[in-house]
């Protein structure tokens, strides 16, 4: 069931129909995401406050702690409702300094979609990212090997859809040329404009743009266009970010973090608001 408050209201990954307000499970872990949260209690009162409002799109990924944040899912919220979608990523390790190594050999794609249905408590993981690149961005280079990995996974009834994260527009269309995607998931924000061609042929084609970092991610969005605009509606710069990224189109999803139910029930109410074409040209500075 879709919350008629939620601002964006839906799009559809798949045949799996989400809330283009979702949310992003990665601040739930400790600093650096690794190890536990400070606060336990206070990470599965997030997520529950997640679907009391009504979204039905969760991001994670068992790199995260790791395997943290998915028994925090599993812990607060399992059984899933039928409404609840969660979106896992796989393709990255953690070393013991909190670095993320990529893992995308067969063998350890296998294990890790293994780790993400065991930690999630789930037999069908409904979609799965390939996360690309490195800690720095989207680096060029095949796909075929890891993503023909995924696809057999697929065929053997262990993922519903796929996706990649961190990726090049070469790298997607050379897994679109392999099997369908749903979503992309790479670094995306008022200020880190790169993906922006990516976007607009994305939404032609009905696939589902995820924007990580929408509010910055470990460096909050800071500018004066921002600001200004922000104080001109007497809203928060966070609730300004989250409203122009669902204008910017209609496939983008929305994944903001965040550790704190204020948090989360700010942005959910802030996402909402209203910008002018006046609005829109003063924040279109930021990325310029
Ligand atoms: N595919 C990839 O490689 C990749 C990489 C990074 C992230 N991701 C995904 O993208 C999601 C979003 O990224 P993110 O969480 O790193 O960054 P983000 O959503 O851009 O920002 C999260 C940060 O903003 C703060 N924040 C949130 N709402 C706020 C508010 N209303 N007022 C003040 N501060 C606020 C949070 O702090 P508080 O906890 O204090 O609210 C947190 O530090 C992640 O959760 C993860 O699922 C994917």
């Amino acid at each position: 069931m879709t919350s008629p408050s939620l601002p964006g209201g839906t799009w559809t990954l798949g045949d799996l129909t989400v809330t283009r307000f979702g949310y992003g499970a990665m601040q739930l872990a400790g600093p650096w995401v690794m190890g536990p949260p400070a606060d336990h209690h206070g990470a599965l009162a997030v997520l529950r406050e997640a679907v009391a409002l009504g979204i039905t799109h969760i991001d994670t990924s068992d790199a995260y702690g790791p395997h943290v944040t998915n028994r925090l899912i599993r812990e607060a919220l399992h059984p899933y409702p039928d409404s609840l979608h969660i979106v896992t990523k796989v393709g990255a390790n953690r070393d013991q300094r909190g670095g993320w190594p990529p893992a995308r050999d067969p063998e350890s794609l296998r294990r890790s979609v293994h780790e993400n249905l065991d930690n999630l408590g789930l037999d069908v993981l409904d979609l799965v990212n390939l996360r690309l690149g490195d800690a720095e961005g989207p680096r060029p280079g095949p796909v075929a090997e890891a993503f023909e990995t995924l696809v057999e996974l697929q065929q053997q009834g262990l993922i519903r859809h796929l996706g990649l994260s961190n990726a090049t527009p070469e790298q997607v269309a050379e897994a679109q040329a392999i099997a369908p995607i749903v979503c992309v998931q790479n670094m995306y924000n008022l200020a880190h404009r790169q993906d922006d061609a990516l976007i607009d042929a994305l939404a032609e084609q009905g696939v589902a743009y995820v924007p990580f970092f929408p509010l910055g991610g470990f460096t909050p969005l800071q500018s004066s266009a921002l600001a200004a605009v922000a104080a001109r509606l007497g809203a928060a710069p966070m609730s300004v970010a989250l409203a122009w990224l669902l204008r910017r189109s209609p496939n983008i999803l929305l994944i903001p973090g965040t550790s704190s139910v204020a948090h989360l029930r700010e942005n959910v109410a802030g996402a909402g608001l209203a910008l002018s074409a006046d609005d829109l040209a003063e924040l279109d500075k930021v990325g310029g």
